[in-house]
């Protein structure tokens, strides 16, 4: 019991560590929740700070995800406890104890979170993700449609019932989390990927 309080916390204070931030302010670039979306993401990134600092985001954002969950099933075999410890690194980047609980709004952490989790899962997400982004170049697009889809990949793929509602929840957050891009693409207003 005490441990399996532990991996969620762990996996919470993971998901807490903003790469955005850190690496944006380590390579000396421009806070990225001062500009553009203001969100602490790797999409942001791009826009104000350049490639190689967007690339180191979106890395150390999916890796957490990895590292969390990974960890977790190392650890304990209670579906339960890795259901929670893959909502709290996805929580811990939404909501981080270290900075001030403003986040990101979770899609890099979600994907690592995932594929650790059900790697088919992750990979479908991914190429959701890439059609869109790739097929219409808007980042938020691609990453409210993997949102919408991957609680019904693991539907088909996952027999595990706290693993569907677990996704489910995560895309209700990550849709939540996108709301500013919702209404810019419906005012056609969105800014596309790379673009300032
Ligand atoms: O990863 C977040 C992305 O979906 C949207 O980012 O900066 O355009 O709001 P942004």
């Amino acid at each position: 019991m005490l441990l399996d309080g532990a991996i969620v916390i762990m996996a919470y204070l993971l998901g807490s560590f903003s790469s955005a931030v850190v690496i944006c302010r380590l390579m000396q670039l421009p806070d990225p929740r001062t500009l553009g979306s203001g969100n602490p993401g790797a999409t942001n990134v791009l826009r104000h700070g350049g490639k190689k600092a967007a690339i180191l985001t979106l890395l150390f954002d999916t890796l957490k995800g990895v590292i969390a969950v990974l960890f977790a099933k190392l650890l304990t075999d209670n579906v339960n406890v890795i259901s929670l410890a893959t909502l709290a690194v996805f929580l811990g980047h939404l909501y981080p104890i270290f900075f001030g609980f403003r986040g990101g709004k979770g899609v890099a952490t979600a994907l690592g979170a995932l594929l650790a989790l059900i790697w088919p899962v992750g990979l479908m997400a991914l190429a959701t993700w890439l059609l869109i982004a790739f097929g219409l170049g808007y980042s938020s697009l691609a990453a409210l449609t993997a949102a919408l889809l991957t609680p019904i990949y693991v539907f088909f793929i996952s027999d595990i019932w706290q693993y569907v509602l677990m996704s489910g929840v995560m895309s209700l957050l990550l849709i939540w989390r996108h709301r500013s891009n919702i209404r810019n693409l419906i005012a056609g207003k969105e800014t596309k990927i790379g673009r300032k």
